[in-house]
């Protein structure tokens, strides 16, 4: 679903009523702001420092880098030894400067009359007393702390905990499967949880807490014990929770008009699982923040590698603050009344830093939304607009193209008047979603926001700036400040003017990530061997006759399924597991709105027979060790596998296949050309 430059160029101006009011406001403004940024990095990055309280200045260079594997280790470090919290300058600074009653968070449950609202003052002294609580486990400085939960206040509250003393986060998005979800707290060598009891997605009630505590027992199993689990209790009063047994629950149809409630039974592990409203009673309502370097870690995300075994993206305090609180100031260009609406789940980057960390440095008022876009109907989205009047409004392709889907009077029931600006992330926009999402959801008078970046950029890197910058439906535009990208041809050359090749970066942002955890050579390999002397994004993009930038999408073996990245390799490690296959094979493959999909072809081993109920017992494999949205939208019947003579996969011939292209390209290299006939038999007729 790559974007493509549209026949004619149509252009799209920042509305002028946003204009006037913006922190930038034109496109030449941009530019001289951009080439300062790039020209003289430190004065420009200073003016952002000097907006934020730090205890003591840096030890050394404001910026100390190297990113040229043939010259040394690669280093990235900003602000060395400057000591601030990033805890502190998203909460008690907010307080001072006189708001501490203002909203921090609104926050809108699954159900539309499940609703709460949070200060900066309340949410300081909750954060102060999970602090607290997590100190009296023994958790400090350095500690590494899960976090495994739906979108409620707990969430954040547990984050800024973490961040407020130097202990380091890795959250977990709660659709991960217990294995992974294992994987991952075995990677980081996670000391304690925080998680839920269980949760309403939709009409389902998910049971968040047994899946935790099947996780913990395979970590238990690999010698690992977490000591502690906090459970907050988020379920209604009205569902039973009973503490023993194990059960999920599904809400009948003719419940949803009613706050329904069911029974969820919790295992109970005295001694590990302790209740968060228990342990939060008596925990005193002030905790000093602790004071870190600019360079210490702040959190650990995992994200999908093409080896499939996940990596640990580490950001660090200072510059990840600086850059997530700019990035969010320029492009969302936040104003004091704003209330601003990501739709992100925290569990990813998008969360991490548009819902907790970039809005509540710049004193924001913002929503947290546990719901779907369609429960109970295809209209929430522009409901909560309409009930909280959001004037900034962030959220993703597949959720765009899954809405058109449902027509427009969905929208047009609902005024949005609200709205300035409309943002969208996560995997390349086609021209019609962005039209689409410009015309009826925009009334053709927002600025759209269509923002390039990853788990490892910390924040944007190549976004229009919504009173600066002239658009184009499908294009990400222009760098954001500080951000040099270059696009490099297969032999390294960098192409000036209009071409496409992979999108790499030349100088570190505060932003950028610092290492692997646990893995600094599998960092240097990931991102900087390839092309020495880059950062290498993984991504292909084209460059257009006005400069303008166009992804195309990933030339690795990643799948962006929804704007979330899988590897193929993870996916087939999951399918070789199931004691019938022989051997699989997974390649991306175009879904009209998921934006890719995964197509897997599976060889049996002899004697198995590729029925319905196998496909179904494959793809639930899947779902058991990833988790349900790594599930693949085609498996296919293989009885062998186009290899080279090595015993290469080839995928690209595989990809044709799937998507039933005949046009081969080369098939010299291959082993055995007869498979191929084979397998386009074999293809599912609604692929
Ligand atoms: C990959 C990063 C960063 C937040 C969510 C995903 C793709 C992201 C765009 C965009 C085209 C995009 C890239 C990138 N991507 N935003 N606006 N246009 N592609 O984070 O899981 O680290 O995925 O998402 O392929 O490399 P992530």
């Amino acid at each position: 679903m790559a974007a493509s430059p549209p026949e004619a160029d149509e252009i799209f101006q920042p509305p002028a009523s946003l204009q006037a009011e913006a922190h930038v406001k034109s496109f030449k403004e941009y530019e001289e702001l951009y080439q300062e940024s790039i020209n003289d990095p430190e004065t420009f990055w200073r003016r952002v420092y000097d907006g934020f309280y730090w205890k003591s200045p840096p030890t050394g260079p404001f910026l100390d880098y190297n990113f040229d594997v043939r010259k040394g280790p690669i280093s990235i470090k900003w602000m060395a030894g400057a000591q601030t919290n990033i805890c502190y300058n998203a909460l008690d600074r907010n307080v001072e400067k006189g708001l501490g009653n203002k909203i921090a968070f609104y926050w809108e449950g699954n159900y539309p009359s499940d609703q709460g609202k949070i200060t900066y003052s309340e949410l300081l002294e909750e954060v102060c007393r999970f602090a607290n609580v997590l100190k009296s486990l023994g958790i400090g400085v350095g500690d590494r702390v899960a976090i495994y939960m739906p979108m409620i206040v707990e969430l954040s509250i547990s984050l800024l905990a973490c961040a407020r003393i130097g202990a380091i986060h890795s959250i977990v998005f709660a659709g991960y499967s217990s294995e992974s979800l294992a994987d991952r707290i075995l990677d980081a060598e996670c000391c304690a949880i925080v998680t839920t009891d269980g949760v309403w997605r939709g009409n389902k009630l998910l049971n968040l807490k047994s899946i935790v505590d099947k996780a913990l027992d395979i970590c238990s199993e690999r010698k690992h014990a977490v000591k502690k689990s906090i459970v907050v209790r988020h379920l209604s009063p009205k569902d039973e929770v009973i503490l023993s047994g194990d059960a999920n629950g599904e809400m009948a149809d003719d419940a949803i008009a009613k706050r329904p409630c069911r029974t969820l039974k919790l295992h109970w592990q005295d001694g590990r699982d302790v209740w968060w409203h228990e342990v939060m009673q008596t925990a005193d309502k002030s905790c000093d923040p602790v004071w870190m370097d600019a360079e210490d870690p702040l959190f650990m995300l995992y994200t999908s590698g093409s080896t499939g075994k996940p990596k640990g993206v580490l950001h660090t305090v200072g510059g990840y603050m600086m850059y997530s609180a700019t990035t969010f100031k320029y492009t969302f260009d936040y104003q004091p009344d704003d209330v601003y609406w990501c739709t992100a789940d925290v569990g990813w980057i998008t969360g991490h830093t548009y819902v907790a960390y970039g809005p509540l440095a710049n004193g924001a008022t913002s929503i947290i939304f546990e719901g779907t876009p369609f429960y109970p109907d295809a209209g929430r989205f522009w409901e909560v607009i309409d009930k909280y009047k959001v004037t900034k409004f962030y959220t993703a392709p597949t959720a765009i193209r899954s809405l058109m889907k449902f027509g427009d009077e969905h929208v047009k029931r609902h005024k949005r008047t609200s709205l300035k600006i409309l943002g969208t992330v996560g995997e390349p926009i086609n021209p019609e979603a962005w039209l689409w999402y410009y015309h009826v959801v925009g009334n053709s008078k927002c600025a759209i926001v269509d923002t390039f970046w990853q788990t490892e950029t910390g924040g944007h890197v190549i976004t229009p700036l919504p009173g600066a910058t002239p658009t184009k439906p499908g294009s990400a535009t222009f760098p954001f400040f500080g951000i040099q990208p270059a696009i490099l041809k297969d032999d390294g050359q960098e192409i000036e003017g209009t071409g496409e090749g992979y999108l790499v970066f030349k100088k570190p942002w505060p932003g950028i990530m610092r290492t692997v955890y646990g893995d600094p050579e599998r960092f240097e390999t990931t991102y900087f061997k390839k092309f020495p002397g880059y950062y290498c994004t993984g991504d292909g993009a084209h460059r257009d006759k006005d400069g303008y930038i166009w992804i195309t999408g990933r030339i690795d073996d990643l799948v962006n399924v929804s704007g979330h990245l899988l590897s193929t390799a993870e996916v087939e490690s999951a399918l070789i597991e199931h004691p019938a296959v022989a051997e699989a094979a997974s390649v991306s493959h175009p879904h009209s709105i998921k934006g890719e999909c995964i197509y897997c072809f599976v060889t049996l081993k002899q004697g198995e027979q590729f029925t319905d109920e196998m496909k179904v017992a494959l793809k639930n494999m899947v779902r058991v060790k990833i988790g349900p949205f790594a599930q693949p939208d085609f498996l296919q019947n293989a009885p062998a596998l186009p290899k080279t003579r090595s015993g290469k996969i080839m995928r690209r011939i595989l990809r044709k296949i799937a998507r039933g292209d005949r046009d081969l390209g080369d098939t010299s290299t291959l082993a055995d050309e007869s498979v191929i006939e084979l397998l386009f038999q074999f293809r599912p007729s609604d692929a």
